[in-house]
């Protein structure tokens, strides 16, 4: 396949690469080459004056939170999970309402061109297994986590460690074989799991070499509490790394890191680890802003999430510009202006970095997977108003929305719309 537009990514965060009117040859689902000319005798799908650029990753959601999107911001994290979040999440005891809401998310997921994403599904088991199941049959690809938490929730809403392992194995033994669709260890944050539980999950990443996903240093409420609950510990990062849960053996996501000691950090280089940054979830919830630029400078793979329900738009862009803002924000108030972000570095840790978790996806270098996005600008454009590739990109970026997406393909393949309403 052979695709002729305006092609963009990001080889390094340093900066775009730009073929203005480029072929991008996919084989066998990879990238095979870009270039500027093409002399072949191969059909060319021709998008000339619309953008192509790699998909997006969204690293860090929670699928069964879709409903209070825009809900409940006036509460920092723990009273937040308490007077929202779980009340919503019990809900998914119930199958056939797990299956709208979670097919409303592919299809959002979907429509804001987030091909693969990382998913924190639901603690309870059938439900967990409806969405690795929907995920094949929307034909995107995610890793999908059974979420698991033991203790300090509400009566209501808990399950046994035994549970949590027991169930956690049966998904990953059933869901282990996909190329597209694949398990994650989820243990909420430290708070909600016991010590057996963080050891349990620990085993089980290391048995089946499947990663682990959580959350950490995200409010300075929940920070306390971790060290109320283990006074021998000074951080989550000791804890998770005591219990086996730091990356020693699997990738490891972690969703925020806002409030991170120099030890952590340093923790964090040495293990395979990917920080996520969810701007629009720490802006509601009162969170604080992660120093993204100081952690990209120390090598870490920091992505991007949306965390829906902490933030409220499932759609990357906003997560890019939202990034780029509070870098800005953060710089000025600490008189330090090297901490701005720039577009090219979070357009690259919304497709490249993010994309590391997965395949070799997230970029057109050889080899890299064929996922990418084809983009109209037409809409956004002023009369008479004429741009250069890359200032399309950043209109888009800025004032476009998923509706400028006009087609979506993974693995080289057109992606229709998942599910039908
Ligand atoms: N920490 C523990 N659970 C959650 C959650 O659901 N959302 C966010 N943002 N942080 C958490
Ligand atoms: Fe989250």
């Amino acid at each position: 396949m052979i695709i002729k537009g305006d092609i963009i990514f990001t080889k390094n965060k340093e900066k775009f690469e730009i073929y203005e009117n480029g072929f991008l040859l996919i084989q066998n689902g990879k990238v095979k080459a870009v270039q500027k000319e093409y002399t072949g005798i191969e059909k060319v799908i021709d998008r000339e004056g619309m953008l192509i650029i790699p998909s997006f990753v969204d690293l860090h959601l929670h699928a069964n939170q879709y409903a209070n999107c825009g809900l409940g911001y006036d509460e920092e994290l723990l009273t937040w999970l308490e007077k929202y979040t779980y009340p919503e999440e019990v809900k998914f005891k119930d199958l056939a309402y797990a299956e709208e809401i979670f097919k409303e998310v592919l299809n959002k997921l979907w429509e804001a061109g987030s091909l693969r994403s990382v998913i924190f599904a639901s603690l309870y088991k059938d439900a967990s297994e409806l969405m690795f199941k929907l995920v094949a049959e929307a034909g995107l690809s995610a890793y999908v986590g059974k979420v698991n938490m033991d203790r300090n929730v509400p009566d209501f809403y808990i399950e046994t460690t035994e549970d949590s392992i027991n169930f956690s194995e049966d998904l990953i033994k059933e869901f282990s074989n996909n190329d597209l669709v694949k398990p994650i260890i989820t243990p909420r944050f430290v708070p909600h799991c016991t010590i057996e539980s963080m050891q349990g999950q620990a085993d089980l990443a290391k048995k089946y070499n499947v990663p682990v996903q959580s959350h950490m240093n995200e409010s300075l409420a929940e920070n306390a509490w971790v060290k109320q609950l283990h006074p021998q510990y000074k951080t989550s990062t000791d804890v998770f790394e005591q219990y086996g849960l730091f990356g020693s053996n699997s990738k490891t996501i972690m969703a925020h890191c806002i409030h991170n000691t120099k030890d952590e950090l340093e923790l964090m280089k040495k293990r395979n680890f990917y920080p996520v940054h969810c701007p629009e979830s720490n802006a509601n919830l009162t969170s604080g802003i992660m120093d993204v630029k100081g952690m990209l400078a120390a090598g870490l793979h920091v992505c991007l999430g949306s965390d829906i329900s902490g933030g409220h738009n499932i759609y990357m862009p906003n997560q890019i510009i939202l990034a780029i803002q509070l870098s800005k924000m953060k710089a000025r108030m600490e008189d330090d202006l090297s901490k701005v972000l720039t577009l090219a570095e979070v357009f690259y840790m919304a497709t490249k970095s993010g994309g590391s978790f997965f395949v070799n996806t997230g970029s057109f270098e050889e080899d890299y997977s064929g996922d990418f996005l084809v983009i109209d600008t037409t809409s956004i454009m002023a009369p008479r108003e004429v741009r250069s590739p890359i200032e399309r990109l950043e209109k888009y970026l800025y004032i476009g929305s998923q509706n400028n997406i006009t087609e979506r393909y993974l693995q080289g393949k057109k992606i229709d719309k998942p599910f039908k309403e």
